[in-house]
């Protein structure tokens, strides 16, 4: 049977849930993982910790600047994390519109950013559609531990409607939902020429 490997990065922290996919990921077959952090500490103990492991490679890269990487060279991009923390430092916007961009070039056209993230719809949407490159679908997963029983529970695979400023999201959730975003972005280059 042929198999088909995804090229991933993956980004990830110690002992975050991104290490436990990355050797989730091995375990069902996926052959080339390269994790990409700018601590090289991280980096390091991550590279000790999966020696054996030449599936899942780690490098110590800045996602502002990831020329090392050909552009449409990844089928999937996974991040957990590291937009929130662009956004949380100085020059924000201007970070985190560096890393799409980047983001953007690295993947092959119909690739897939999966941004897992503590931004609501009304902090990131804009941001992800200002460059009119991706189709995006947003999906909700339930904080472990929720206590929220009265409100709905949404299918992690069923995507929750979006409408233009994402206010559509809070107004059903409310303010400060226990939930994570996951963003479903699809590179499509052909809405860049509309
Ligand atoms: C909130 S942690 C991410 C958590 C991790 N993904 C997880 O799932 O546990 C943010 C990570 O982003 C990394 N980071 C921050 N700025 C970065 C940049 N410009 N390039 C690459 N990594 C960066 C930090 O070193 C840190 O490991």
């Amino acid at each position: 049977m042929s198999f088909v490997t995804p090229l991933t990065v993956a980004w990830f922290y110690v002992p975050g849930l991104l290490t436990a996919l990355g050797e989730g990921m091995v375990g069902d077959g996926y052959k080339d993982l390269v994790n990409i952090d700018i601590s090289s500490v991280v980096i390091e103990a991550m590279q000790k910790k999966y020696q054996e492991r030449p599936e899942l490679k780690y490098i110590k890269m800045d996602v502002r600047d990831m020329s090392d990487f050909e552009s449409g060279s990844f089928d999937a991009v996974i991040d957990k994390g590291t937009l929130d923390s662009l956004m949380c430092g100085h020059n924000a916007q201007q970070n985190a519109t560096k890393m799409l961009e980047e983001v953007g070039r690295i993947l092959k056209d119909k690739g897939i950013y999966i941004l897992i993230t503590y931004g609501a719809p009304n902090f990131r949407l804009s941001l992800l559609r200002e460059p009119h490159l991706w189709t995006i679908k947003l999906h909700l997963i339930e904080k472990l531990g929720s206590e929220a029983r009265s409100r709905p529970t949404w299918e992690l695979t069923n995507p929750i409607p979006l409408d233009d400023d994402g206010s559509l999201v809070t107004s059903t959730l409310g303010e400060n939902p226990d939930v994570h975003y996951t963003y479903v972005c699809i590179k499509d280059s052909s809405l860049r020429m509309q």
